[in-house]
Formats: structure tokens, C-alpha cells, sequence
């Protein structure tokens, strides 16, 4: 599904990503980890067109060279992401969130309920309900019609999801999905991330500083450590990989957490 080779940027002196070398496979879930500032959100930006990769790199989805398109041809070709910090549209509905993502795929625009005829509006009721069904799997039917500025930090969080996967992408890109929510709230979202990768046949990405969430759920893990690519394999491979361990040990993050997860 998608490939990279020799995926580099540079932001001045600064290598933010450094010869990136990964093939994540179809109908997968796959990790990105790594300590603050490894190069994981970099790693989104350039695969979905937001920055220019560096001179050399190559980057295919779906057996398309995809490393010069712009971010709205890469969208079109299937490839949507959440952002780590959410981008909602507060003053609108719960349910025209979704709407919206979904209008990025849609032949008629947002506006064209208003301007084109009946043909149109019915197409419309179809897609509210396919969207409603959406917000029902993510338990926010009840919250359709409120502002979304009016969800919850856990609920904001599932819409963005919500969004992105209203425009229908073959790969799905999540950053920091399980940032800020209670332990609880984390075991259902990775609950929902399954569920909604086998029902809309997704490929996901999975870029998360909770590493229980990325161990449980993610069949392979890339770990990314200033810029580079550490190791990757199976969580069971990278938790007993030496190099891992010290990447996350050796720095502040060491918290209980991450203890626990290296020292079983
Ligand atoms: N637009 C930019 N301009 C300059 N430097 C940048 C830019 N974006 C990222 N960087 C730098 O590139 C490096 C990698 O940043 P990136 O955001 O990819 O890290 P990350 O792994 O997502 O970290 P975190 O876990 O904290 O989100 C950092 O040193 C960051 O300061
Ligand atoms: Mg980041």
C-alpha cells in the first residue's frame, strides 16, 4: 500500500527525517514511535504532500510515485490523516464534520444541495445516513445536530477520526489518537480503530506515544530516533530490540509507562 525509499527532509541544518526505508502492507495496522521529535508527524506531512521531501526520496501508494504530488491530489488518490493537534469546525454540527470530509469526495461540493435539484438532494439524504451510521459506530449519533465545540476532549477526538474516515481513504494516517484520554477511553478507541479498519477495509498508520495502545493493536512498528529508522518488526521484535530500548530509556521519557512496557 505504501513504500518509501530514501524518505529524507531537512529543515535547515536540522535532518528531521533521514533516509527512511519502509513498506507498510495492505489491510494493516502499522506503528510509527519514537521519542518527541524522532520525526513521526514529519514522517505524515511528507507522505500526505503538506512538505516536499528532499532530492532522492521516493514515496509510492497504491503503485503510484506519489513523492511530488500536491497534499489535495494525494487526498484524492486515497491517502487522509488526523492531525495531532485537531482541526475541527467548532461552529458546526457534530454531524456536518463528518459531512465535510466526506465532500472532499464528492462529485457536487458542499453547497450543491442549494444550487442543483432534487436528483442531488437525494444523494445527499443517502450520504447523511451513511454518515449517521458512521457517527453511530463511533457512539456520537446522540451528538449529531450540537456544535461540535460542545463534545468532550475524548469526543472531540473520536470526530476528527470520524472525519477522516468519512473520506472514504485506503490508507488512514492517526497522529496521536490516544493523546489525552483516560485509560478507559484509550481501550475503546482501540476497540473502534479495529472495528473501522476491518468494516471500511482500511490500511492504517498509527503514529502514538502510548505505547500499550501501538503494542495491542499494531501488527508492525516502525521506531523512528532522530530522523532515523531504529528498528521495525513485530511488537514482540521491537520491545527486546536493544537500540529501541535505549532510544527510550536512555531519555526523559522513561516514564512508568514505557518502563513497563520494556521491562514487561
Ligand atoms: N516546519 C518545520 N520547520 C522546522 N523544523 C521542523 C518543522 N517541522 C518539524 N521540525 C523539526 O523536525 C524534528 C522532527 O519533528 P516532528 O514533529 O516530526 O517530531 P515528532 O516525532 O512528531 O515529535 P512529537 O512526538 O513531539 O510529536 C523536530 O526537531 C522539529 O523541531
Ligand atoms: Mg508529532
Amino acid at each position: 500500500m505504501l513504500e518509501t525509499k530514501n524518505l529524507s527532509k531537512k529543515f535547515g541544518g536540522l535532518r528531521a527525517l533521514w533516509d527512511v526505508n519502509t513498506k507498510i502492507e495492505q489491510g494493516t495496522i502499522h506503528g510509527l514511535i519514537g521519542p518527541n521529535g524522532s520525526g513521526k508527524s514529519t514522517f505524515f506531512n511528507l507522505i500526505t504532500g503538506i512538505y516536499q521531501p528532499d532530492l532522492g526520496s521516493h514515496i509510492n501508494f497504491a503503485g503510484q510515485d506519489i513523492t511530488t504530488r500536491s497534499a489535495h491530489q494525494i487526498a484524492e488518490l486515497g491517502v487522509s490523516r488526523t492531525f495531532q493537534l485537531l482541526r475541527l469546525f467548532l461552529d458546526m454540527t457534530v454531524l456536518e464534520n463528518v459531512m465535510v470530509g466526506y465532500h472532499c469526495h464528492s462529485p457536487y461540493g458542499i453547497l450543491s444541495p442549494i444550487f442543483l435539484g432534487t436528483k442531488v438532494r437525494k444523494a445527499e439524504n443517502i450520504i447523511r445516513e451513511e454518515m449517521i451510521e458512521l457517527l453511530e459506530f463511533l457512539g456520537l449519533a446522540e451528538f449529531a445536530d450540537i456544535p461540535a465545540s460542545e463534545l468532550s476532549g475524548g469526543q472531540k477526538k473520536l470526530l476528527s477520526l470520524g472525519r477522516a474516515i468519512a473520506m472514504k481513504p485506503k490508507l488512514l494516517l492517526l497522529d496521536e489518537p490516544g493523546a489525552g484520554l483516560s485509560p478507559v477511553n484509550i481501550d475503546n478507541l482501540m476497540d473502534t480503530i479495529l472495528t473501522l479498519k476491518e468494516r471500511y477495509k482500511l490500511t492504517v498508520i498509527v503514529v502514538e506515544h502510548v505505547l500499550k495502545l501501538v503494542m495491542n493493536t499494531c501488527e508492525r512498528i516502525t521506531v523512528l530516533d532522530h530522523g532515523k529508522k531504529i528498528a521495525e518488526g513485530t511488537p514482540e521484535e521491537v520491545k527486546g530490540n536493544r537500540s529501541v530500548v535505549e532510544a527510550y530509556l536512555g531519555k526523559e521519557m522513561a516514564d512508568e509507562e514505557i518502563r513497563r512496557v520494556f521491562t514487561g
